[in-house]
C-alpha cells in the first residue's frame, strides 16, 4: 500500500530529492511503461502544490497520444512541433512556459492553465513521450522544477 509522505517544497531541490526516492520505491520491480506513467502522475499530483494537470503523452506512430494523467480530460492527439508538448517532443528539450498566453501555439486543454512545463522522456536515444505539468498560477515553474522533474523523468525512463 502506498503511504504518501509529506514532501516540503519550500526547498525545491530537497523536495525533488525526496520525491526521487519515493518514485524509485514506487516503480521498483515494474517495467510496464503505462503502469509506471500512471503511478508517476499520481505521485506528482499528490505531492506538488499548485497543479491543475499532471500526466503523460506517449509517442505512438509519430504523434503524441494522451497517456495516464490526473486532472481534467485533455486533448488526445498532438502533432510533433505543435503546442508546448509537441515542441518538447520535436526538440527533445524541456520547455518551461512561465505564461502560456505568451507561448505561440499553446494548446489550451484546460482554460485554468496559466503556466506549464514539459519534459521529454528519452530512452537509449528513442523518444518515448513527454511529461506535462500545468498550473493555474503564473510562473509556477522555474529552473529548480525543471531540474527536479528531469531527474524524476530519468527515474521513470530507467524503470521502463
Ligand atoms: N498545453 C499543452 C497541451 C496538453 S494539456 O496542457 C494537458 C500543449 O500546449 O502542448
Amino acid at each position: 500500500m502506498f503511504e504518501s509522505a509529506n514532501v516540503d517544497f519550500a526547498d525545491k531541490p530537497a523536495g525533488y530529492a525526496a520525491l526521487e526516492s519515493q518514485l524509485g520505491a514506487l516503480l521498483n520491480g515494474e517495467r510496464d511503461f503505462i503502469a509506471n506513467c500512471a503511478n508517476t502522475a499520481a505521485l506528482l499530483w499528490l505531492s506538488l502544490p499548485d497543479l491543475n494537470w499532471a500526466g503523460f503523452y506517449r509517442l505512438v506512430d509519430g504523434e503524441l497520444v494522451l497517456g495516464p494523467f490526473q486532472g481534467k480530460p485533455a486533448c488526445v492527439r498532438i502533432q510533433l512541433g505543435k503546442g508546448v508538448c509537441g515542441t518538447a517532443a520535436a526538440t527533445r528539450q524541456s520547455v518551461l512556459v512561465p505564461d502560456v498566453r505568451q507561448f505561440p501555439g499553446h494548446i489550451a486543454c484546460d482554460p485554468d492553465s496559466r503556466s506549464e512545463i514539459v519534459v521529454p522522456l528519452i530512452k537509449d536515444g528513442r523518444l518515448l513521450g513527454v511529461l506535462d505539468l500545468d498550473s493555474p498560477r503564473l510562473n509556477r515553474f522555474e529552473a529548480a522544477d525543471q531540474a527536479g522533474l528531469e531527474m524524476l523523468a530519468a527515474v521513470l525512463v530507467a524503470a521502463t
